[in-house]
């Protein structure tokens, strides 16, 4: 057996000295041919490695470089040194894989974000994104822990499909059809699918949604927790084309229930990530403040990281409506002085995140959750409330994000739904599988869909959508 070594986050966290162990890791720094600051990824704190002097030939030393993978054996003993508790002097050190320091790109300085996006496949091995990457996987395992305790079931949606959940066909395709414009056509020149892999036109999913829908007109409670895909061409660091959602849908509920177990769900996750992985935070706590130095005094967040996640979890969420948000921002001296890019003047208009963020950052100073908005601004399937303008529809924004969360109470009325359909030219023929849960046992129901890399955002306090998921896909970019 390779694998019996010691996790170097055991080793720090442990108080137990003297004895014999074996580590594995990658060499971060090696000084005076002697120290070695070794990680295994299971922390950013570095153990260090002893190599007792004279105990290792020439070559072996001259192959411990930043970057080279090793193997150590010795015994932990309390550390001498300032900064950590134990430390292992190594009998033996053997070289795993080398690394030539002339051509590893990551050297033991600090590197820009945008360089460390251009080698993405080697940034994990950064403390920056050695926090983000645990922190992420800490959310994901939360949002799975909160449902199964509340009974929900894990629904797995498809992610090619051939509907368009969200009505605003920003789809990428999907098709096995010869692209040098053999493909069958029809007589009016378009291209004929029936020759096609699936038979049909087919994309990639923009939401389990739907799917989801079906599934809690059996199960009561369900969630997704997959990628979507959307081929909007925004160029932000808020916008990914390849981002995960996670999508409850609950049968017997309505626009308040479903506020409440969203804000519930957001403090839960956000709560697990804080007890379980304070040190990461508090390193990108640190790391924030560090950045933030930089910037004028006006532009610095008010709060640190860890007090901005504590103040988020032990307070209510706003609860305002869409007609009351368009009031303050149209009455705000942001609007009166044209300091906002789209200016607000009249009811009907869709929010930019500049008026997102003025509502949560600069009025409220907390997560707000907007409600009823305009139905022309919304998709088909939101419940139509009966001022005949609005649905039941909600949006969650976050500080320094904007919309984090988008949701709504779905409309179950059959003659309701279609009408909408028909009025948005939806065709009902394709979506019938959708509009049998309305025909057969419907009930009052409602959901939303959590941007998960909105969420690992906010948390670590990233600045861009890029540096929250391993290998991000955005317009001209799919590398690795
Ligand atoms: O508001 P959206 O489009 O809602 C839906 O897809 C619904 N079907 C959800 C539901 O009710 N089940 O997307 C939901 C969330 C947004 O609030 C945002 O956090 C995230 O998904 N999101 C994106 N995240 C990263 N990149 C993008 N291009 C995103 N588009 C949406
Ligand atoms: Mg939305």
């Amino acid at each position: 057996m390779f694998n019996n070594r010691s996790r170097i986050k055991e080793l720090l966290t442990s108080d137990k000295t003297n004895y014999q162990t074996t580590v594995m890791g990658w060499v971060r720094t090696f000084r005076n041919n002697q120290f070695i600051a070794l990680n295994d990824g299971s922390t950013n704190n570095n153990l260090q490695v002893v190599v007792a002097l004279g105990s290792l030939d020439e070559t072996t030393i001259k192959r411990i470089t930043t970057g080279a993978c090793i193997k150590a054996v010795g015994e932990i003993i309390p550390s001498l040194g300032k900064g950590q508790k134990v430390e292992l002097i190594a009998n033996s050190v053997e070289i795993l894989g080398d690394s030539d320091a002339e051509k590893f790109p990551l050297q033991p300085k600090k590197h820009s974000l945008e360089f460390l996006r251009e080698i993405a496949h080697l940034r994990f091995r950064t403390n920056t994104f050695g926090a983000i990457f645990r922190v992420r996987h800490a959310l994901a395992f939360a949002v799975h822990e909160f449902f199964n305790k509340k009974n929900f079931v894990y629904l797995h949606t498809p992610i090619i499909t051939a509907s368009d959940a969200e009505g605003a066909g920003e789809m990428f395709k999907v098709t096995t059809l010869p692209l040098d414009g053999t493909a069958p056509k029809n007589e009016d020149g378009s291209i004929n699918f029936k020759d096609d892999f699936f038979g049909r036109s087919t994309n990639l999913t923009v939401s389990g949604q739907l799917e989801g829908e079906l599934a809690a007109m059996a199960f009561s409670d369900i969630y997704t927790f997959g990628p979507t895909f959307r081929a909007e061409n925004s160029n932000t660091a808020r916008h990914l084309a390849e981002f995960w959602m996670i999508e409850p849908e609950m049968a017997f509920s309505d626009l308040e229930d479903n506020m409440n177990i969203a804000e519930e769900f957001i403090k839960y996750i956000i709560k697990y990530a804080m007890d379980n992985n304070r040190e990461d935070l508090e390193f990108l706590s640190q790391r924030l403040e560090e950045e933030e130095k930089s910037k004028p005094q006006n532009e610095r967040s008010e709060m640190g990281l860890i007090e901005k996640l504590e103040f988020v979890v032990n307070n209510d969420f706003e609860r305002i409506t869409y007609t009351e948000a368009i009031d303050i921002l149209r009455e705000s001296n942001h609007n009166k002085k044209k300091k906002f890019q789209y200016l607000i003047n009249e009811w009907g208009i869709d929010l930019q995140s500049e008026h997102e963020r003025y509502l949560v950052e600069k009025h409220f100073k907390k997560p707000v959750i907007l409600t009823n908005y305009p139905k022309d601004i919304k998709a088909f399937y939101m419940r139509q409330n009966d001022d005949g303008k609005t649905v039941a529809a909600m949006d969650i924004l976050a500080p320094g994000i904007g919309e984090i969360v988008g949701g709504s109470q779905r409309e179950e009325r059959l003659d309701k739904l279609t009408q909408r359909m028909n009025e948005m030219h939806i065709p009902t023929e394709e979506l019938d599988w959708y509009l049998d849960t309305r025909r057969f046992g419907a009930c009052p129901h409602a959901g939303f869909g959590l941007g998960f890399e909105r969420m690992v955002l906010f948390v670590t306090g990233m600045g861009n959508i890029r540096d929250v998921i391993p290998f991000p896909r955005y317009p001209k970019s799919a590398s690795f």
